[in-house]
């Protein structure tokens, strides 16, 4: 056996109620003035929390928008200067992370995250901000969350579509980091911990939004998503959501619903030993087909045709795809990725290769 592993440096608080802990943390990380961004959807769910800080609260920024604009995160770091604030608290899902770590990077912020989604990007030293229509990423271990709170009674309220698409952007985290370039024994671990924690927890809070252990379990698997995606990598399957997203319009949560199963059924032969963690995870028979009828259940988009994607655009996407070759058990060429494609588009039960 060979290989390196680091430990990924940030503090996971999880309890329900955890929220009012905030304080706390704040003060354990030797802060004194904190400003929250959220976006203003949210303002109204968190007045428990600001209250609970009193005096150390100096500023409130609500204009957390998708993919995180460069204007939104600059607005917020001029905010975040002129309040002299030390430490900013990011309290929402990717896109108000986003700001917590463009403000993170450019100063000298302690940043702490109360997660609502199971993202799991919080825990993550990946970054990224729209600038003009394109997402720029990056890489730097600074806006990894020092701390992360996972309250469950934060994320009663969304709902079954975001919580299944979210959710399922989360599990492909997991399933890629199986058969990913960087996987280690410690990244397995959290990926099959991960798959079965979201395929229990997404169940559970569709069936009944207010269970809370349900709930939990999604956080949790959520954050065992993004240790995945720091340690081991990504694979074919994000590289045709990236595509998806950035080429054809296709949010992110929507193309991971849909492709996932395509995907694996694509590495079935190539990565036995995925196959096997995944069938064993979610006690099914085959991957692919267990992922398929997963998707299914939750009642997530289902083809590329339903999301709006027109056929004859599939060529460019395979194209688009192999243009810069991502690593992947199987080789990735175009006549395969098009064949996927094409029952992706048609959301047939995968065939696999
Ligand atoms: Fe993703």
């Amino acid at each position: 056996m060979q290989f390196e592993y680091t430990p990924i440096p940030t503090k996971a608080v999880f309890a329900e109620n955890a929220a009012l802990k905030l304080k706390d943390e704040v003060e354990k990380l030797g802060c004194r003035r904190v400003m929250i961004a959220c976006s203003a959807g949210m303002v109204k769910r968190i007045d428990h929390i600001i209250e609970s800080l009193g005096p150390l609260c100096v500023a409130l920024y609500n204009g957390a928008k998708p993919h995180c604009p460069e204007q939104v995160a600059m607005e917020a770091l001029e905010l975040y200067n002129k309040k002299n604030a030390d430490c900013i608290v990011a309290i929402g899902g990717g896109s108000t992370i986003g700001i917590g770590k463009a403000i993170a990077l450019r100063t000298d912020a302690k940043f702490i995250v109360i997660a609502t989604t199971p993202c799991g990007s919080e825990s993550t030293p990946i970054y990224g901000m729209l600038i003009g229509n394109q997402k720029k990423t990056g890489r730097d271990v600074r806006v990894i969350a020092r701390t992360t709170i996972y309250d469950p009674m934060l994320t009663t309220g969304l709902n079954a579509h975001l919580t299944g698409t979210i959710g399922m952007n989360s599990l492909a985290h997991c399933v890629e980091a199986l058969y990913a370039k960087d996987k280690n024994p410690v990244s397995d671990l959290y990926a099959i911990e991960g798959i079965v924690a979201l395929t229990k927890g997404i169940k559970g809070s569709i069936l009944n939004p207010n269970d809370l252990n349900a709930r939990a379990q999604v956080l949790y698997g959520g954050m065992l998503s993004g240790y995945c995606v720091n340690l081991a990598g990504i694979a074919i399957h994000h590289k045709i959501c990236h595509v998806l997203g950035g080429h054809h319009g296709i949010p992110h949560g929507e193309s991971n619903s849909v492709i996932l199963p395509y995907a694996i059924a694509y590495n079935e032969t190539a990565a036995p030993f995925a196959m096997e963690k995944i069938t064993t995870a979610m006690k099914t028979k085959s991957a692919s087909g267990g992922v398929y009828d997963f998707a299914r259940d939750i009642n997530v988009p289902k083809s590329l045709k339903e999301l709006g994607m027109r056929e004859e655009h599939l060529d460019i996407a395979a194209k688009e795809t192999v243009e810069t070759t991502p690593f992947n058990p199987k080789p990735v060429d175009f006549q395969s990725v098009r064949a996927l494609l094409q029952q992706a588009y048609e959301g047939i039960r995968p065939i696999p290769y």
